[in-house]
């Protein structure tokens, strides 16, 4: 292993997953359907017609699975919890065979040494909420969701202290209540997209209370998707339309947690848009916080045009390389996203949640998996996350995505993430070669 990967002995080495893209078992023991079930299962929606019904058949092979993390030498495993698998209505009675499972899970990985991030929600809303006043749309969910945050950190909180309370909200708002692409897969303006933050942000603000209620020695916060923006070009349409997506995806959600407010700028341009915030509302959402966590995969580069209206943008796509998910290769831009939040805002310390890269990866005649590009991918932007270190950002661990090729949303299984190479015919797993190389740089912090 080259020097410069070396990281402080209490940096947390880890990889990620999410409930929906790994478990499967999607009927059984109780569970209720997810939006993502009624997604995956509507013609037309992923790109090549499969669903989360099997997946990984983590469900059932977590013990294999927390086996080959050991493999891997990790430190941390950050997943997510369903939320339909414990409350199969979204609210009322518990099944507690899904409590059952992550309570075991839990236990499994302790008793490997490796510690649990729980992130309470990735996307999976139970479906009998989204027909219930539409999901994040409808004020009373926040409710809903402190109920269910309640039940999970009860029941987990004397062995999990890390807690995120969402994953990617712009995501889940934008993509699935604007342009479509993601459950619950509705096509509406912006006022959709920023009501549904709202929500998503009252109830997180009202998790904190919650968590630091059941985990008083919890570490709770909250996981972004930050991405550097940079204009096309030094045109002035094209600076101001870089930083009206600054505001819309980064800066729209930074700002309430931690300057109490959203950003003026983008109140304005939002005009009507806007949602009804009642008094205290600001106050309820800046709860102060113990990490964040940042998903970064890519920069970007942005244009004056006519996409994700008021926002009025387009996505330039400069030379270079990029993945199979089409998405620019620049490590440079991890870093940047660190050293940005870290120069703009009063924050708690912060953990690389999400970065990683899909590629076409294929079996070899020898029986392994030889992810050269992966590895490549990794560690560049490990030596990012090691200047960040080094220059005193306080930054405490990174996650790989993902443990395992899984279910990679409306692309199906079309797009592999893994450390871990997953035959779904055969649910074998293969380590590839850049889970032989994380487990190395690993190894170095045990
Ligand atoms: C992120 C999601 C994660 C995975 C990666 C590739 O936006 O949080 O579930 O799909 O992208």
């Amino acid at each position: 292993m080259t020097a410069d990967l070396r990281f402080p002995r209490d940096f947390v080495l880890g990889a990620a997953t999410a409930s929906y893209q790994i478990e499967g078992a999607v009927e059984e023991d109780g569970r209720g359907k997810s939006i993502w079930d009624v997604f995956s299962h509507t013609a037309g929606k992923i790109g090549d017609g499969m669903t989360g019904d099997v997946a990984c058949d983590h469900y059932h092979r977590w013990r294999e699975d927390v086996a080959l993390m050991k493999q891997l030498k990790l430190k941390a495993y950050r997943f997510s919890i369903s939320w339909p698998r414990i409350l199969p209505k979204g609210r009322g009675k518990v099944n507690q065979a899904g409590v059952d499972f992550y309570s075991r899970l839990v236990d499994g990985l302790l008793e490997a040494g490796i510690t649990p991030f729980v992130t309470l929600y990735h996307f999976d809303l139970p479906q009998a909420l989204q027909e219930d006043g539409g999901g994040w749309l409808r004020r009373g969910i926040v409710e809903d969701y402190v109920n269910y945050v309640d039940v999970v950190s009860r029941a987990l909180g004397d062995r999990v202290k890390f807690w995120a309370t969402f994953n990617e909200p712009w995501e889940f708002t934008w993509q699935g209540y604007v342009t479509g692409e993601d459950a619950p897969g509705l096509k509406g303006d912006a006022g959709a997209a920023l009501r549904a933050t709202h929500h998503v942000y009252l109830a997180h603000g009202a998790a904190v209370r919650a968590l630091r209620e059941n985990v008083p020695d919890g570490k709770i916060g909250i996981v972004l998707h930050l991405n550097f923006v940079e204009p096309a070009s030094g045109r002035p349409e094209d600076v101001a339309a870089a930083r009206r997506f600054e505001g819309c995806q980064n800066r729209w959600y930074l700002d309430p947690l931690f300057r109490g407010s959203y950003p003026a700028d983008m109140v304005k341009l939002y005009g009507r848009y806007m949602p009804e915030i009642r008094d205290g509302d600001m106050e309820q959402i800046q709860a102060p916080l113990d990490f964040l966590g940042v998903n970064c995969y890519r920069r970007s580069v942005m244009a004056d045009g006519e996409e994700l209206p008021p926002v009025n943008i387009h996505r330039i796509s400069p030379e270079g390389e990029y993945t199979d998910m089409g998405w620019e290769v620049y490590p440079d831009g991890l870093y940047r996203i660190l050293k940005y939040v870290n120069e703009n805002y009063e924050h708690p310390p912060l953990y690389v949640t999400e970065n990683g890269a899909a590629f076409p990866d294929i079996v070899g005649s020898d029986g392994c998996v030889h992810d050269e590009r992966r590895i490549h991918y990794l560690s560049e932007h490990l030596a990012r996350v090691r200047r960040a270190v080094e220059e005193g950002i306080p930054l405490r661990g990174y996650f790989v995505w993902s443990l395992l090729d899984n279910f990679e949303w409306a692309y199906g299984y079309t797009k592999r993430f893994g450390l871990i190479y997953v035959d779904y015919a055969t649910q074998k797993r293969i380590i590839k070669d850049s889970g032989f190389f994380i487990a190395r740089v690993a190894e170095s912090l045990r």
